[in-house]
């Protein structure tokens, strides 16, 4: 049992348990107890389950985002930088907007440090994806991050030991005591980080539907107007969009498959769903209106900030875009043609998400290891008519067997009609 300064660690839990409000001093102890090793994880994990069940007001919810900021270094720019900002999406299938978005808002007179995570759950995350690339090194530290935006105004780079170190140690915790699907906790942890960048303004992607976090639209508001208070209440202009995830985001999911829709979407080609959101969130942020952004992709300056990132990062830059066909070429590449003619009436992410986790795109545990070559692309969208035998989808896999599971999955989450 701890006693800090000023708290009592179980009283404190109580008081939550019953549904009354902490102080943000109060949070503020509790917090970095939790991070130097002093508050134990049997106690954290008490006052996550009550926070689960009672919830956090506004001050609470802002006191313990302050206090995951508080827990480690934060991005320090040199005076008179650029404007800073940066796009959050809570996930979703085939959701690949951050690879083209970075270095688009790069192109503006714009810093972007984009610290990203792994995926866990579903499909890879930003960083599992930009890995796939040969020699891409996300292991930046926030010296040589800023040395990098300095350089070429964008960096995309994983959570360093340095960066919301409370976060990391709370996030491990709830998600082994089924603590995860807490609004204020989803809040705190996603805006901690964010925060953390030291942003000018931030834009909010958030999710719902069957392949994301938030079920329903209902909840996804409930999800982006906690975090637009949180980050307001910081001083950071933050605005949402609210995005369906009923369908995969363009045709491709798989890490290296995702990286070549990517590239090709920064190419000012790539599909439809893709491009528009990709611009939507970067209108929120930039400078300048959606012609020139749309110009930057049609051009081939968004591609050659990608190429320049890319580099500076130790990747190789002659890889872009064909990841797929000559880095990572899957054993076996199958095409799932349709059975009969009809309108593609659902194209399920969930199903597809779930799919390309067994075919081994994603991460089931934190220590499983992604394999970069296998997925899904050629997606049929929902609402095309199609004729029998026509491709809905390519499956690339690492085997038969893996590939067989795979087209039974697709063939329940396509539904023809
Ligand atoms: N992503 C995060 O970073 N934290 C959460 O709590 C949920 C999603």
């Amino acid at each position: 049992m701890a006693d800090l300064p000023n708290i009592h660690v179980p009283s404190l839990i109580a008081r939550k348990r019953d549904g009354s409000p902490l102080l943000a001093e109060e949070i503020a102890t509790l917090m970095s107890g939790f991070t130097e090793g002093s508050v134990p994880d049997y106690q954290m994990a008490a006052f996550a389950m009550a926070v689960y069940f009672q919830g956090l007001d506004d001050n609470e919810t802002a006191a313990l985002t302050s206090a995951i900021i508080a827990s480690g270094k934060q991005f320090q720019y040199p005076t008179g930088h650029p404007r800073v900002v940066d796009k959050h999406s809570t996930g979703g299938i085939g959701d690949k907007v951050s690879l083209a978005l970075a270095p688009l808002l790069a192109c503006d007179d714009l810093w972007v440090p984009m610290v990203s995570g792994r995926g866990l759950g579903i499909t890879g995350g930003t960083l599992d994806k930009l890995e796939s690339i040969p020699g891409f090194n996300v292991n930046v530290k926030m010296d040589q991050a800023i040395a990098q935006l300095e350089r070429i105004g964008v960096v995309m780079m994983g959570q360093t030991a340095e960066f919301c170190p409370a976060d990391k140690k709370l996030y491990a915790l709830r998600d082994v005591t089924a603590t995860v699907p807490s609004i204020p906790l989803i809040v705190a942890s996603i805006m901690g980080k964010k925060l953390a960048e030291t942003l000018d303004a931030l834009v909010l992607d958030v999710k719902f539907g069957s392949g994301a976090f938030m079920q329903n639209e209902a909840d996804a508001r409930k999800l982006a107007d906690a975090m637009i208070a949180t980050g307001e209440r910081h001083g950071v202009k933050t605005t949402a969009i609210l995005t369906p995830m009923s369908e995969p985001l363009g045709h491709a999911v798989g890490n290296a498959l995702e990286v070549d829709e990517a590239v090709e979407t920064l190419h000012g080609r790539g599909p439809a769903d893709l491009r528009k959101l990709t611009l939507d969130l970067a209108e929120a942020v930039a400078n300048v209106k959606r012609p020139q952004l749309e110009q930057w992709l049609d051009d081939g300056t968004a591609f050659a900030k990608w190429q320049e990132m890319v580099t500076t990062q130790g990747g190789d830059p002659t890889a872009s875009g064909k990841l797929a066909t000559n880095i990572h070429p899957a054993p076996v590449i199958r095409d799932v043609l349709a059975k009969a003619s009809g309108t593609v009436t659902a194209v399920d992410a969930k199903q597809i998400g779930q799919a390309s986790l067994e075919l081994g795109a994603g991460r089931a545990t934190s220590d499983t290891t992604i394999n970069p070559a296998v997925g899904f692309d050629q997606l049929v969208k929902s609402s095309t008519d199609v004729q029998a035998r026509d491709v809905i989808a390519r499956i690339h896999a690492a085997n038969d067997s893996s590939a067989d599971v795979a087209e039974a999955a697709l063939r329940s989450a396509i539904v023809i009609r």
